[in-house]
Formats: structure tokens, sequence, C-alpha cells
């Protein structure tokens, strides 16, 4: 089987945009909108309303003046438990129904946004530890569907050996850069990475591929450290091999205003992080785990959720969905 961009064409019974979404991003009236999109792409479902396939939500933002360009996004932070499985998956799904083409590498040996996304590998299935020396012939035929719009690269145990078979820098500074380049050779618009809490050669090579990198934090001082370590670490990266810096990101993504860490959590953001900010932290909801016992995202479901809210302008602010609108 290898995997081509007619793929993205497909509809069926997705995760797509609800029209309410779209009409909310756009500032235009359902009728208006309604009235610009092919009547095949439309369908109505029970409590959403009018669902929009995400081929037709893609177009559309495009004819607004929307760009796409191709963009690989790591999230990254060697403090385990922040929120990094948690926001690819989310943002993944959502941008998905937003109508970007979009690729979740899982590199975590712990396979947790496989699992996230209802997709464990099977024994035989390739993961990036079997695929990343040759991605133009194995990349395409090891992604699995996840949606019309959202394909994995699914993670096991195995990938823990990543750091013995990526010991050579040569190695580390292309492995995934090159599946990256396949994906976009086939036709995605993003790449969510999905990385282990360490320093591994994995992440190095995240860091190295990486246009965006994104660290979740929550407001423990573990989280602040591993921020700080991970911007060094990113620093001393490009450095070592002639890099430009990926834009980073810091994202608040545990936020309990109960707490009483979560103060100072958003001071920092204001203050000292300001420069990396992403300007909406993530409330903390009960929903995260609910949908994930259900192999289902927020997104999934249409029941409102001040977390669900967030994430949705988490991926227009990292994507710019609102710049052919304001
Ligand atoms: N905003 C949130 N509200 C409530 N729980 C959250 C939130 N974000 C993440 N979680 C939960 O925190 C735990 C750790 O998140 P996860 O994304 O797995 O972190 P990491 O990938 O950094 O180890 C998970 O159980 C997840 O469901
Ligand atoms: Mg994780």
């Amino acid at each position: 089987m290898t995997f081509d961009a007619a793929a993205f064409q497909q509809t069926g019974d997705d995760f797509c945009l609800p029209l309410r979404d779209l009409t909310a991003l756009t500032r235009q009236s359902a009728a208006v909108v309604r009235a610009a999109l092919p009547a095949a792409s439309l369908r109505e479902r029970s409590g959403f309303g009018y669902l929009v396939a995400a081929e037709a939500v893609r177009t559309y933002l495009r004819e607004a003046g929307l760009k796409l360009p191709f963009r690989t996004l790591a999230h990254i932070n060697l403090k385990g438990g922040v929120g990094k499985t948690t926001s690819v998956v989310t943002c993944a799904v959502r941008a998905a129904q937003y109508g970007f083409r979009c690729a979740v590498l899982d590199l975590d040996s712990q396979a947790s946004a496989s699992l996230a996304l209802n997709a464990l590998p099977e024994d035989d299935t390739p993961i990036f530890y079997d695929v990343w020396q040759k991605p133009r012939e194995l990349l395409g035929p090891a992604l699995k569907r996840i949606d019309s719009h959202l394909y994995l690269l699914p993670s096991s145990l195995e990938n823990g050996l990543l750091d013995s078979s990526l010991a050579n820098p040569r190695h580390q500074k292309k492995a995934v850069a090159e599946v990256c380049a396949e994906l976009a050779r086939l036709g995605f618009d993003l790449v969510w990475i999905d990385c282990p809490p360490s320093l591994g050669t994995a992440v190095i090579s995240s860091i190295c591929a990486a246009d965006e990198v994104v660290v979740p934090i929550g407001s423990d001082p573990f989280s602040h450290k591993g921020l700080t370590l991970t911007l060094s670490e990113i620093e001393a990266i490009c450095d070592t091999y002639s890099l430009p810096e990926p834009q980073c990101r810091v994202l608040f993504a545990r936020y309990d205003k109960r707490e009483k860490l979560a103060a100072q959590t958003l001071a920092r953001m204001d203050g000292e992080y300001a420069a990396y900010a992403v300007p909406i932290p993530v409330r903390v909801s009960t929903e995260f785990s609910k949908a994930l016992a259900n192999g289902e995202t927020l997104f999934h479901s249409q029941r409102k959720n001040p977390a669900r809210q967030d994430y949705d302008r988490i991926v227009r602010y990292l994507l710019q969905l609102d710049a052919p609108f304001r």
C-alpha cells in the first residue's frame, strides 16, 4: 500500500468541522459560508448541526487567503506529565478539522500519542525506528489513517533503541528532518512531533527538524526547570549543527486557577517568558481523561468545555487562522 495525496480528498464519517465553528472563524453568516461550499461537503449530524468536510474547509480557507506553508512543530519538555502528548494530539485533531493535512510522529517509546489516537501498533507495524533510514520507501505505507486529514506514525518500545541507532551526529541531524521532508512530498501541511521526556537522540533530531518547538509547562517548579533546560539545549544543538533556531513557544498546558503557583506561572508568561508565550493558558479539565478512556479527543464531541475552547484558540493562534478574517 502506498500513500498519495488523493487520500485527502476522501470523505467519510470523519470528525469534520462544525459549520458554526467555520462561521465563528470567518465572522460570516452561516448562509454566506454555506453558499460558498460545495453541497457534497456538508452533512448534518445530530448535536453538531452541519459538518463541513476537512478538504472543503481547506479549500475555503485557502481561497480566503490563508497560507499553508509546510511546517513541523515539535512538542518538547525534558519533564514528563506537562501536556506534550495531550497538546500534540488535541492540536493535530483540531488542525485536521480546519483542513490542514496533518501527520503526528509519535517518537515516545511509551506510545501515548498512539494510544490517545486509538492506534497502537501491531507487532509488525513499522515505527520511526524502522523507517528513518529509508523514508522514501517505507514511510508512506507505515502511516496509519486516523482521519481523512490526520495520519500517524505510531510508536512502540522499540523507539527506545533510537539512542543507539542514532548515535552518529550526522544521523541525528537528518533522521527526523528527512522523514518530515518525505511527509511534505506526500502532501502533508503540518507535522506534529510528540517527543519523549528526555534529551535523547530522537529529541535532538526533532529539534534539528523543527520549524517550531512548543514547550508545554505546568505550574510546578520542575516544568519551569524543564523549560529552561529545553531552551538552552535548543540553542546548543542548533549551534553545534549550524542550524537556524526554531521558533520557541511556551504553552501553559495545565492552568488550574485554584493552585497557588498558577498565578506565578501566569505572571512569568507575561514577564520572563513573554517573548515565547502562547497567550492562551489551557484550563484544567477532567474531559481529557474521559475522552482518552473513549479513544477520543475533546474535538470528537460537541460538549462545551473551557479546555476545548482554549485549544481551539491555541490552534488558531499557532496556525494564524484568523489572519485572513481580521
Ligand atoms: N489541561 C489539562 N487538564 C487536565 N488534565 C490534563 C490537561 N493537560 C494534560 N492533562 C493530563 O495530564 C497528564 C499528562 O499529560 P501528557 O500530555 O501525557 O503529558 P506528557 O506528554 O508531557 O508526559 C495526562 O493524564 C493528561 O490527560
Ligand atoms: Mg507524552
